[in-house]
């Protein structure tokens, strides 16, 4: 192994969808210092979430300053900035001077569902060119919104007088001074206006949406140039060298960068992407199909399925019915249970993602007796998520490639029973890397390949470390006799609705 470079390092800016983080990494991917700050969240209306657009970009600076402050203090020079971010979201500003129009709105927020629900003879359309859904999880019925209702937009816009991002844009634009309105293809193939095949902005939805060409930022690939940090607010001048959405940043820190190359980030909710190599995959089964990356003039695309729930299903089960005390109680309890135990929990608690996509589902547990204890709770809480990758991953493989290990990040992660479990099911072995942070070590290594730190995807490879491999061992039998039980539950779950 080579000795790690520690005069030099690459700040990769962080900005989710509770906090936002800075971390700062030598050439190995190795952390030298982080900062995290959690901002407020906001919900006007029920089904309405969003960001004080202050806070994104105040806390961004934060983290930012800190960990650059500790590169300074230590010698460290700083090569490059990376940024990667909570995707969708979706941000309205005035071109001359950065006065946000409206809150971002965040993309959990469901204000245009009515929109969606009463245009969907569209969908197959936009399906086509953009490989997502007429849903309001995408930024552009969100961008219509805020022109349709908030006073003035829509004849600023007209004007060319506003701009719209999503958060890595609005970053790019304060770091620059207002000098790059930009994205990358990974960010602009979340927005439903972007075609993933010309990997162009669609005219036509343009038209569709009622928005405005000239609101829309410039789209480079995930490794470019997207000029100087140049700010007053920060004292730091180096390139913005590299830029992915969250989800996306996370399959390229955990080196998927070939086909069947498959990720699972295990939050508040689950986000799994399967690449699929160089052409975009359709998918039969209601998988979102979107762009990987960007770099050196190819673009890989990915099929995705989300999980609403995985983490906050155990937050319920510690802060909700309390029947659990915390989050690392459940192995204890999980490996205190038999196969046979009967219990089975169908997390629909903010309805049911992929493959299923309905949003009117709602959580069920089914199969309880007097002997059902808090055991049976968590032990169902963490069978579910995997039984619903299992889910994902069958309905991406039978669209595209198989995936040939799963690497997993994320806090839930760190239980091993889940990871045991998650193997038995999909019958790939799972792999939990050393440095979990794959999202912001993902943007850090596209930066890296910008400013030559690294020569190409193959070089990253020996960075990676694995800190455990869990391979399947649950027999056949007690394999099928669990996911029909899951999917009976499932039927049950939907025939509810
Ligand atoms: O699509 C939404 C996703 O990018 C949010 O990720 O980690 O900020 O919750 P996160």
């Amino acid at each position: 192994a080579k000795t790690p470079t520690t005069h030099q390092a690459i700040i990769a800016i962080d900005q989710g969808t509770t906090s936002s983080r800075a971390i700062l990494f030598n050439q190995h991917g190795e952390q030298l210092h982080s900062y995290q700050q959690e901002f407020t969240q906001h919900f006007p209306q029920s089904g309405w979430v969003e960001h004080d657009p202050q806070d994104i970009l105040n806390t961004s600076l934060i983290a930012t300053k800190t960990v650059m402050e500790y590169a300074q203090a230590n010698s460290i020079e700083v090569l490059a900035v990376g940024i990667t971010n909570q995707r969708e979201t979706t941000l309205v500003w005035h071109k001359e001077t950065g006065e946000p129009v409206y809150n971002a709105i965040v993309w959990q927020d469901r204000r245009t569902s009515a929109f969606c629900a009463e245009n969907q003879e569209y969908a197959e359309c936009i399906t086509a060119k953009t490989g997502l859904l007429l849903d309001p999880y995408f930024s552009a019925s969100k961008i219509a919104w805020i022109l349709n209702n908030v006073e003035g937009a829509r004849a600023q816009a007209d004007y060319g007088e506003l701009i719209f991002g999503t958060v890595d844009t609005f970053l790019i634009w304060h770091l620059t001074a207002g000098k790059v309105h930009a994205t990358d293809t990974t960010n602009a193939s979340r927005t439903n206006l972007f075609n993933i095949h010309t990997l162009d902005w669609d005219s036509e939805l343009l038209e569709w949406y009622d928005i405005p060409a000239k609101m829309l930022p410039e789209v480079k690939e995930s490794a470019d140039d997207y000029g100087m940090t140049s700010t007053t607010a920060l004292p730091l001048n180096v390139p913005i060298a590299g830029v992915a959405g969250d989800q996306q940043a996370a399959l390229f820190g955990q080196c998927c960068f070939t086909p069947g190359g498959f990720k699972a980030t295990y939050g508040t909710g689950c986000f799994a992407l399967l690449n699929t190599g160089t052409e975009p995959q359709k998918s039969n089964h209601q998988m979102l199909t979107t762009v990987g990356y960007t770099l050196h003039g190819e673009t890989y695309y990915a099929l995705e399925g989300s999980i609403f729930t995985a983490g906050a299903n155990i937050q319920w089960l510690r802060d909700g019915i309390k029947v659990i005390k915390s989050a690392s109680a459940t192995k204890a309890l999980a490996e205190s249970l038999e196969y046979d135990h009967g219990v089975v929990l169908v997390p629909g608690f903010a309805g049911l993602g992929a493959p299923h996509w309905e949003a009117d589902a709602r959580a069920a547990i089914y199969g309880m007796s007097r002997g059902t204890t808090e055991a049976h709770f968590a032990r169902a809480a963490l069978e579910a998520v995997c039984y619903q990758t299992y889910d994902l991953l069958t309905a991406m493989s039978a669209d595209s490639v198989s995936a040939e290990a799963v690497w997993v990040d994320g806090g839930m992660v760190g239980n091993d029973w889940l990871c045991q479990f998650l193997a038995d099911m999909l019958q790939v072995a799972v792999l939990r890397p050393k440095t979990m942070e794959s999202t912001a070590l993902g943007v850090m290594y596209l930066a890296g390949l910008q400013v030559g730190w690294y020569k190409d995807t193959q070089s990253l490879q020996q960075y990676k470390v694995v800190d455990k491999k869990f391979t399947p061992q649950l027999d056949d039998t007690t394999r099928s006799m669990l996911l029909t039980r899951w999917q009976k539950a499932v039927a049950a779950t939907l025939a509810f609705i």
